[in-house]
């Protein structure tokens, strides 16, 4: 069998890394990896490949930057062309980035079969992009692998057939699983003993200014108790610049972490304030507390048995929380079910079976 996997930002990659890893155990399949280049700074994808023990991709398609138009129609031009030319079996998409609707779209036309690893997610909140892409993909998937059974409830409520829907476990956290050992190694050096680790992207936070100098002055605040340490992604630092001056040196802002050495930090919070996605399921895993500055999350388990608390844009409240954090009151969690390490091999075993 002939599988193509398509990737495209940051948090794919330690999606696609167990689930190549698991195929390459199987005879009889031939694997590649598609980068659609949506993502291209050296620290916000090679270094992941590097890390995560995957091979440069076998196609760069090098669509970078653009608006979500423009980089979606470029992604499904280029990625039309590597298919006529591959004709695959399959293909498998993983979250909901514009790299993974493309990619779908493209599968869908050419009635080619496709998998959607992380399906079923819902925010309920169509002003993300991220909730089309994911409504979108999983609409037209031929495999559904889901990471949690109120995945599976939102997609039979959307009348996806049961016999496509498939309850596999949380593919990131078999990567988290993996590398957990080897990641106190790339702890940054002149760590303070206690610290929150804050991380911003979504555009409803960062490309709102007036809201964005709000929390960072809240940040600073917050870092005169508990030094923070912000390695800042791109869009965030962008709208960052002209903002001010000077920065409290207790507020370290850094460039995007490699994997290894995020994780490091992850494990080592006191706290962690983020509006990622994948963050509040790799806290969860942790036992770390995290506060995630959204109104809602497609990632409710996190919520419901897990350590995260959704704190909106109530800046008061995010004090309040780290104060009592600080003061050892903390949400004790629980880890979902299937989050084990193993979601990967359960994908081969349901790919195995129905290819
Ligand atoms: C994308 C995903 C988001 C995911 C995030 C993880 C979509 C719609 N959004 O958001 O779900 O959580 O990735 O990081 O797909 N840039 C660089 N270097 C890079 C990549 C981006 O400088 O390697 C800058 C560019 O100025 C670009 C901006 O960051 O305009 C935003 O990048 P883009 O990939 O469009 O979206 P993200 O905000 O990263």
């Amino acid at each position: 069998m002939r599988l193509v996997h398509v990737v495209g930002a940051r948090p794919n990659l330690m999606k696609l890394a167990p689930v190549y890893r698991a195929f390459a155990a199987v005879p009889d399949i031939e694997q590649s990896v598609v980068h659609t280049g949506q993502h291209y700074d050296l620290n916000m994808s090679d270094v992941f490949f590097q890390q995560l023990g995957l091979n440069s991709p076998d196609v760069n398609l090098h669509v970078g930057s653009a608006s979500h138009a423009k980089q979606v129609a470029e992604i499904m031009v280029r990625f039309e062309k590597v298919l006529s030319d591959t004709r695959p079996d399959l293909v498998l998409v993983y979250g909901d980035v514009n790299s993974t609707i493309a990619a779908a779209l493209v599968c869908s036309k050419m009635r080619i079969r496709l998998g959607h690893v992380e399906a079923g997610l819902r925010s309920f909140d169509r002003s993300m992009p991220e909730e089309i892409n994911r409504l979108l993909t999983d609409q037209i998937a031929d495999f559904l692998f889901t990471p949690s059974e109120d995945a599976n409830q939102n997609l039979a409520r959307e009348g996806a057939p049961a016999e496509v829907i498939n309850l596999v476990g949380n593919v990131m956290i078999d990567s988290l699983v993996r590398m957990l050992p080897a990641c106190q190694m790339h702890l940054p050096p002149n760590l303070p003993s206690h610290f929150a680790l804050v991380t911003l992207h979504r555009p409803s936070n960062v490309d709102d200014l007036p809201w964005l100098d709000e929390m960072l002055q809240s940040l600073a605040q917050i870092a005169a108790r508990l030094p923070i340490l912000f390695p800042v992604h791109p869009r965030t630092k962008e709208r960052m610049i002209g903002l001010r001056d000077g920065w409290p040196s207790a507020l370290r802002l850094m460039e995007p972490l490699p994997y290894l050495a995020f994780l490091a930090l992850e494990q080592q919070a006191t706290v962690v304030i983020t509006d990622s996605g994948g963050i509040q399921e790799e806290t969860t895993y942790l036992g770390v507390p995290c506060l995630t500055i959204r109104e809602n999350t497609e990632r409710p388990i996190t919520v419901k048995i897990g350590t995260n608390i959704l704190v909106g844009r109530d800046q008061k409240r995010i004090r309040d929380q780290v104060e009592q954090i600080i003061s050892g009151i903390r949400k004790k969690g629980k880890i979902p079910p299937l989050w084990d390490g193993h979601a990967a091999e359960r994908i081969v075993e349901v790919i195995h079976r129905l290819v």
